[in-house]
């Protein structure tokens, strides 16, 4: 089933070489932030460029449901006019988070520390993970949390009435986890300090100051240490969204692997903490370019320029960067497929934990397609066939996981024979405008049946 309603199965064809400008929509970390943080603060944020994919609409509906005033101005602008830290109403209603994890793990957090109750669901794929990650912090403030059976949603989350502070090592590298306990503490008196081992993206920490909380932040031998000062003032913000490197992988990668393909995805960002695909693209000698690097809104970006890349050899990917380039795995699997010798993923044993197991997801496909692919618990390694080297004919099942669905469709349009994806349909939750986007360079996908 797709996220939203009937499967949508989806067929990729080989094609002619890739051309053209990409513009891909914004970063859905950075969305979701803006609307919480927007509606934490007292007075009117105005957000540019947002992404309106579903996984970000949902939050924007839970915003409301917790009192504040989000209004669509036109395409990709929004306002928020928030309620306050520590100013949230009781939702009236369960709070559906669709297919997101970032953002009922967020809301849990910004709610925890507020006088008031409120129930969380999702569809299949949210229902089968962990929470658990995220409500045991939220117990050291006082929150209570009442869940199915190994911390799963629906979830029923007991604000605390009189909050403590809390200190926190983050057990799993989690940006999601980090950020819940952030939002936690802003309503918290008095510092909460978060340690992370592996640092995770930042894009919590930058908005808070942005917004006006005071934030310490320190390297030390225990790792990275976040000390937040708790019931700050947030002052609203204006914020341009830049647009989403996890999106921009989709037609990045296309390009390396389909022959003569030549694509120019501008105003990427470029954050360290989200950039490691394409460091790890360049060690396997893909053709791709960073031009005209900028800072736009507080975040570094840059146009993007991958070029079909006939040359790429299989690495061993360093496992520290893995948090840097979380969500980008799928994808890399599939370029592997098309890269010479093998391509080794160490340290993702958070893979298993996503959208859907994308160990498994990533395997049991590639090896429908006629690749060599090996796992462990926390391991993969896909044996490179070279280019157009990929047998494909085969339907991929793509698990409620709006990025397993597109590497799919891309590893389709190099293959030999056509892929099939099950279901396009959460594709939505992303990247709405993933296909059109795709066709205008020149993809042949069909939706099948049709
Ligand atoms: C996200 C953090 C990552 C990532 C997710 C978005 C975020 O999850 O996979 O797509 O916006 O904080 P984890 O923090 O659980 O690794």
């Amino acid at each position: 089933m797709s996220a939203h309603g009937d499967p949508i199965p989806m067929i990729a064809r080989r094609t002619g070489p890739l051309n053209g400008i990409a513009d891909v929509p914004g970063d859905k970390s950075i969305s979701h932030r803006a609307l919480i943080l927007g509606a934490l603060s007292v007075g009117e944020t105005r957000i540019t460029g947002l992404l309106e994919g579903q996984d970000v609409l949902d939050t924007g509906r839970a915003m409301r449901a917790f009192g504040a005033e989000v209004l669509h101005l036109g395409p990709g602008e929004w306002l928020v006019n928030g309620v306050g830290v520590g100013g949230f109403a009781e939702p009236g209603d369960v709070i559906d988070c669709g297919n997101s994890g970032t953002g009922v793990r967020l809301i849990m957090g910004a709610m925890a520390t507020s006088p008031v109750t409120a129930t969380f669901t999702g569809d299949a794929s949210l229902r089968k993970r962990p929470m658990g990650r995220v409500t045991d912090p939220l117990a050291l403030f006082g929150a209570a949390a009442y869940g199915r059976t190994g911390g799963r949603l629906p979830m029923t989350v007991v604000g605390a009435a009189d909050p403590v502070p809390v200190r926190y090592a983050v057990p799993v590298p989690s940006a999601q986890v980090k950020s819940a306990v952030l939002l936690a503490g802003l309503n918290a008196p008095g510092e909460t300090v978060v340690i992370e081992r592996e640092p995770t993206r930042d894009h919590t920490e930058r908005m808070l100051a942005g917004f006006g909380a005071t934030l310490g932040i320190e390297d030390t031998e225990e790792g990275r240490v976040i000390a937040l000062t708790g019931q700050p003032e947030l002052r609203p913000q204006t914020i341009a969204v830049p647009r989403d490197p996890s999106s921009a992988a989709f037609p990045v990668c296309a390009a390396l692997i389909v022959e003569g393909s030549d694509v120019l995805v501008p105003g990427i960002g470029l954050n360290p903490t989200r950039a490691g695909l394409f460091d790890t693209l360049r060690e396997m000698g893909a053709d791709l370019s960073y031009e005209n690097p900028r800072e736009e809104g507080g975040e570094p970006v840059a146009d993007l320029r991958a070029r079909f890349s006939p040359a790429m050899r299989g690495i061993e990917v360093p496992p520290e960067r893995a948090p840097s380039m979380i969500d980008e795995y799928p994808i890399l699997a599939v370029v592997a497929a098309f890269a010479e010798g093998p391509t080794t993923m160490r340290g993702v044993r958070e893979l298993r934990v996503k959208e859907s197991d994308r160990i498994a997801a990533m395997a049991d496909g590639l090896t429908a397609c006629g690749a060599r692919v090996e796992t462990g618990e926390d391991w993969m390694v896909v044996h490179g066939m070279g280019p157009g080297g990929l047998p494909g004919g085969a339907t991929c099942a793509t698990h409620l996981d709006h990025r397993i669905a597109m590497s799919f469709l891309c590893a389709g349009l190099a293959a030999r024979n056509p892929v099939t994806v099950d279901d396009a349909g959460p594709i939505a939750t992303s990247f709405p405008v993933f296909e059109p986007l795709m066709e205008k360079l020149g993809a042949a996908f069909a939706r099948a049946g049709a």
